[in-house]
């Protein structure tokens, strides 16, 4: 059903993989004896646990740092990593992943013309498959616009969760009615019939933790989950293996590890330059849209981010679309922990937060130009505040 071409070349690029995965991790990272980081620490829970909770959360952490292989099913047959923690470990496990971990999507937008369309087989291009299954996918021959995507830090997930959705929608102003160039509108997703609000990826594509955990096993990893009622993963798939390839009770465990993983801690740095950049920050307009503080059913949490879809693309931006979510429109990343997820962007072509700043278009143009303006001492302030969230 996919097309396979240049067989002999993917077997042995396969082999390399392989190689490559048994030589870099010979044994898991974690097990059940790992020390649990202090509650609130990176890598560590987000609120004290009971010591059941504590049992289902080092589960969780057992399955986010698995190693699946072959036997395990991994794969469509193709799959893009062998582990969660493979593509999300820095600073620590639940962090970020490096460029060398990017997956990345294709379609057709007739050169930009339009209209875009998704071409046969959806957006992702895999960088694996099964050695035991010939030949790799590869993008058919008219794909004509690709993006990479990079693996962000999903330290603070949970607390995304307990924001409310009229919270997140106060902040939208999808016909910029005050006029700041600024606009931000809230994806809806529907699943089963029902809108809710889209919280998680880029795109803002995914309601839920556990919508992520189903969609992760089965779109990077090529795990069959057990259930897929919510139109997030796949129940079966064509490696031959019995499905599903992971337990319902992994899927919670795991879920569960990452709506209690400790939102990144503030540097804590008492410069006088931090609190002065921070309020340049909100002065030339970064605020806008890395809102500082979001109240939660736990209350104010502070992300710097409205979680709401923008443009912040450069004119004649090409990149993937999705319904609701059109080419350059991406979800207001988070702040917390960035001076620790270099490199920066969904594509992660910044290389340092001034890079980053510098790459703003679109609604962000005036701020971009804002932060431009100010004197070097100035933007020393602002970027010692961001190195400090
Ligand atoms: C090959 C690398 C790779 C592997 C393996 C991987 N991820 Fe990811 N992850 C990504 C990328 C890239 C994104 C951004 C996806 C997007 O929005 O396009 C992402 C996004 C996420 C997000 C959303 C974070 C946010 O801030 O919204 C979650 C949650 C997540 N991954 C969980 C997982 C879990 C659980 C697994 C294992 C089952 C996993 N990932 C395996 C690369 C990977
Ligand atoms: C109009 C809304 C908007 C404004 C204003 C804005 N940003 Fe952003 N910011 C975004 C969006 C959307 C992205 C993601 C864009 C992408 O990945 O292509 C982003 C990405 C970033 C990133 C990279 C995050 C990551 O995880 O890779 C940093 C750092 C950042 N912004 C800082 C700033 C600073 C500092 C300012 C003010 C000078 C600013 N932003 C102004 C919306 C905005």
């Amino acid at each position: 059903m996919k097309r396979s071409t240049f067989a002999m070349v993917a077997m042995i690029a396969v082999a390399a993989m392989v190689g490559v995965f048994a030589g870099s991790s010979p044994a898991e990272f974690v097990d059940d004896n790992t020390p649990v980081p202090p509650v609130g620490a990176e890598g560590g829970p987000l609120f004290p646990l009971s010591s059941g909770e504590l049992a289902t959360w080092i589960s969780g952490r057992r399955v986010f740092d698995r190693d699946f292989h072959s036997e395990d099913g991994i794969g469509f047959p193709d799959f893009n990593g062998d582990s969660c923690r493979g593509c999300h470990q820095d600073p620590a496990i639940g962090g970020a992943g490096g460029l060398d971990l990017n997956v990345s999507r294709f379609a057709f937008d007739n050169g930009g013309a339009g209209p875009f369309t998704n071409l046969f087989g959806g957006q992702l291009n895999h960088r694996f498959r099964r050695p035991d299954t010939p030949g790799r996918e590869d993008p058919p021959k008219n794909a004509d616009v690709f993006e990479q995507r990079q693996p962000p830090s999903i330290l603070g997930l949970g607390l995304i969760e307990l924001v409310s959705e009229s919270e997140i929608l106060a902040n939208a102003d999808p016909n910029d009615a005050n006029g700041d160039g600024v606009f931000g509108y809230a994806r809806f997703i529907n699943v089963n019939g029902v809108d809710e609000l889209g919280r998680f990826g880029w795109k803002a594509g995914v309601p839920a933790i556990q919508d992520f955990s189903n969609d992760a096993m089965s779109n990077e990893l090529g795990i069959t989950v057990p259930d897929a009622s919510r139109g997030f993963g796949f129940e079966t798939d064509a490696d031959g293996f019995p499905d599903p390839e992971v337990s319902l009770s992994e899927i919670q465990d795991l879920s569960f590890f990452m709506s209690n993983l400790a939102a990144p801690p503030r540097g804590g740095a008492t410069s006088p330059l931090v609190a002065n950049g921070e309020a340049l920050f909100s002065q030339v307009g970064c605020a806008l849209c890395h809102v500082p503080m979001l109240n939660s059913s736990v209350g104010p949490i502070f992300p710097y981010s409205n979680f709401l879809l923008h443009s912040v693309a450069p004119p004649n931006f090409r990149g993937m679309a999705e319904p609701d979510a059109p080419s350059g429109f991406y979800r207001t990343p988070p702040l917390w922990g960035i001076s620790k997820t270099a490199p920066y962007m969904h594509d992660g072509s910044s290389e340092t937060l001034m890079d980053a700043i510098f790459a703003h278009r679109g609604e962000a143009t005036s701020a971009n130009a804002m932060f431009n303006e100010l004197s070097a001492g100035e933007k020393t302030e602002l970027l010692a505040f961001l190195n400090d969230l």
